[in-house]
């Protein structure tokens, strides 16, 4: 059976990360362009933005970038941005909503912190920064589809996981621009097979406590997703059990009760059902850390100097539909 219906939306924001992107004027100013058509491709970040913007102008002619990322806690200072923009004469179709704003750092109260591999500075209250290259840019629809190398990553330090090159994702948390409105993360829910960070615990972000990787998760009678909680796991995810001393206690015990503590879990004996539900455990990471290793992106592409962008125009339209074989 479909129950679901069919709409027309007048937009398909449906939740992506905000990004203040900062990028160079003509007279080497700054401008900032508050953005949430970004995804990542390894190294390379896929940015959209419309033609008519100033930053998508700046982009076609001076190609460096900081793809600047804002906490839940910065909506207001995004919202403040969001009504101005750097272009001068204001677009028509804008004119009625935004305002020419020459210098939106002084606007919006964001203080400009230097780059070291490209021109536009980066955000300094940001907690994460990627310096990036617009390596090409493609025209479609009145908007520009660009692929920006990403050449340094910065990282507020209590964010990183210590020793490691890793983002604590407990801690991390970005802004979502959710069909035209500001939301945070909610509670971890689980992690990828792939990640190698499943033994953080901690929680940085106040948005609730911790998960209980052992517990059954189980769909509330209205619905709601998390899991539901024994009192001892309630004490467990508000800190009681997770204490250095406890910890430690734990680490003296089997691998096993090792395994459970780094990652959050408590003592008691479980049955078989439950060991094998508690599986991400298996992946905790006994050995020390690795020494941090440089970031990937080559020290090569990384110079100063500024670039032309390749632009492609739009193809032309095409000839009679082909059939698939
Ligand atoms: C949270 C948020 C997300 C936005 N996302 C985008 C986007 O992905 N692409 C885009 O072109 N404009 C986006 N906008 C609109 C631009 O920020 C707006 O057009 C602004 O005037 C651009 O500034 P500029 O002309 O100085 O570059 C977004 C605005 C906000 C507040």
């Amino acid at each position: 059976m479909n129950d679901h219906v069919a709409i027309a939306p007048s937009i398909l924001y449906f939740g992506t990360p905000v990004a203040l992107l900062t990028t160079e004027n003509a007279d080497g100013s700054p401008n900032i362009t508050p953005m949430s058509s970004a995804w990542a491709l390894g190294e390379v970040v896929v940015l959209g933005l419309a033609r008519s913007g100033h930053g998508a102008r700046n982009l076609t002619s001076r190609p460096d970038l900081v793809i600047n990322l804002p906490g839940p806690g910065q909506w207001a200072v995004v919202e403040r941005l969001a009504p101005l923009t750097g272009a001068d004469p204001v677009p028509e179709h804008k004119r009625d909503r935004f305002r020419h704003e020459p210098d939106k750092f002084a606007a919006a109260g964001l203080r400009p912190q230097p780059a070291e591999l490209v021109r536009p500075p980066r955000i300094a209250e940001c907690p994460l920064q990627l310096e990036a290259r617009a390596a090409a840019v493609r025209e479609r629809a009145g908007f520009l589809v660009i692929e920006a190398d990403v050449l340094r990553v910065h990282c507020s330090p209590e964010l990183v996981v210590p020793a490691t090159q890793h983002v604590d994702p407990a801690k991390w948390s970005p802004l979502i621009y959710n069909f035209r409105h500001y939301f945070g993360l909610g509670e971890q829910l689980g992690h990828s097979f792939r990640s190698e960070t499943p033994a953080i615990a901690s929680r940085g972000h106040g948005q609730g406590p911790a998960p209980v990787p052992d517990q059954p998760c189980r769909l509330r009678a209205d619905g709601d997703p998390r899991r539901t909680r024994s009192a001892t796991a309630r004490t467990r995810a508000a800190g009681g059990w997770s204490s250095p001393g406890r910890r430690a206690l734990a680490a003296r015990r089997t691998p096993a009760a090792r395994g459970r503590a780094r990652y959050g879990g408590g003592f008691r004996r479980r049955s078989g059902r439950a060991r094998r539900r508690q599986a991400p455990a298996a992946s905790v990471r006994r050995s020390a850390p690795p020494p941090p290793r440089p970031h990937r992106a080559s020290a090569a592409r990384a110079t100063a100097a500024p670039r032309r962008c390749r632009t492609t125009r739009p193809s032309p339209p095409p000839g009679p539909r082909r059939r698939r074989t």
